[in-house]
């Protein structure tokens, strides 16, 4: 790929993006999220808002690796979808002047596949692995001499004539980034020199990414306006920009001026987000622990019966918030409401405590 192919985008292409319909607070990138996330994504570390022991840290290794002309240790970033792992991955790329190559666990079906993508790297390039924990064992077993030694090791013809040939490698930087750094293999998780979890963002710093996406989008909005979004947006940067562009339609449609409070109240309201930003899908997630379970505890699998998700779903996207923000509890015998989702939906706690 070219220098930063990946980042030339247009503005214009935002044109048209309130029109697809998709569950606005899906946490997931969906099909209109990512002409969006391009066009939104901060090009520097300087742009990227929050996260501040991960940018001291990066900023610090990648002016000394650039100092001394060596290549920048592999990076991984962990962390739920929407807070910024791609974005930042990008931005390392373009700190250390280099090319970037982005691919993803799934895309490499063979070993054959990241040889070709090796192969083609420039010293000191970024390679980007997406869903890293989404990997093929025999793709990332060869991943590891190119990391450690950048030597690729490959074999050659079958049975008795079968030998392994040995490429070298240009020294580059690998960038991973996964929503669940628990099934990365340790022989993995090992070679990356720098760790990094992406926690979920406060409301102060998700007004200051509001308000910088409405000025890209040339959307107005004040303060308070900013502010209710932020605390609607479930810690994520993702969830933020797509609830700014439907309350942007929703202004355009109403004849608003400018975002306020008010409209941003009104628009939320059509979305039956409510306070604390949750949607249809966490209430039903909340309820169905309480109601068909009477308040856990529960098994994920169940729990993805009740409420007709994916368990997968519910543990790397619903989960982490919820548990985060204290509505739900895992036990050892599974999850937990808590008097926090109880008071939310407005129940009362029938029996004793778990
Ligand atoms: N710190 C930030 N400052 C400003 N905007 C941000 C920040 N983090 C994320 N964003 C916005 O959120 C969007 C989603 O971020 P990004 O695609 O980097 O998330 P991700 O962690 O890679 O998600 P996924 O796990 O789904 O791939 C970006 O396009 C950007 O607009
Ligand atoms: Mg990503």
């Amino acid at each position: 790929m070219a220098k930063s192919d990946h980042q030339e985008s247009d503005l214009n292409v935002l044109d048209n993006a309130g029109a697809t319909e998709g569950r606005v607070t899906s946490r997931v990138a969906v099909e209109d999220d990512h002409r969006i996330d391009l066009a939104l994504r901060p090009r520097a570390l300087k742009e990227f808002v929050g996260q501040e022991r991960i940018k001291k840290i990066l900023g610090m290794s990648i002016e000394a690796a650039h100092g001394r002309a060596e290549v920048l240790d592999h990076v991984l970033f962990a962390g739920p979808p929407g807070l910024g792992k791609t974005s930042l991955a990008h931005i390392i790329a373009r700190e250390l002047g280099v090319n970037d190559h982005v691919t993803s666990g799934p895309a490499l079906e063979r070993a054959a596949d990241l040889a070709a993508i090796l192969n083609n790297l420039e010293e000191h390039d970024v390679l980007f692995i997406d869903e890293i924990h989404r990997l093929q064992k025999v793709v990332e077993e060869s991943l590891y001499s190119a990391m450690e030694d950048f030597e690729f090791h490959i074999v050659v013809g079958e049975g008795m004539g079968a030998r392994t040939m040995k490429l070298k490698v240009k020294p580059f930087t690998l960038v991973g980034a996964t929503t669940r750094s628990g099934l990365l293999s340790s022989p993995l998780r090992d070679r990356f020199g720098q760790h990094f979890h992406l926690d979920f963002y406060n409301h102060a710093e998700l007004s200051e990414i509001v308000r910088r996406s409405a000025a890209l989008l040339k959307v107005a909005i004040d303060q308070p306006g900013a502010e209710e979004l932020a605390t609607r947006s479930r810690g994520t940067p993702r969830i933020a920009n797509r609830l700014l562009r439907r309350v942007r339609d929703f202004a355009q449609v109403n004849k608003a001026p400018i975002v306020t409070r008010e409209i941003a109240l009104a628009a939320l309201e059509l979305l039956e987000i409510d306070t604390a930003g949750f949607d249809k899908m966490d209430r039903s997630i909340l309820g169905a622990i309480i109601d068909k379970f009477d308040g856990g505890p529960v098994g994920v699998e169940s729990l993805a019966a009740a409420v007709g998700e994916e368990s997968n779903t519910i543990e790397e996207v619903y989960e982490p918030y919820l548990l985060q923000e204290g509505y739900l509890a895992r036990t050892s015998r599974g999850r937990v409401a808590t008097q926090r989702a109880y008071t939310h939906l407005g129940r009362t706690r029938r029996g004793t405590l778990f």
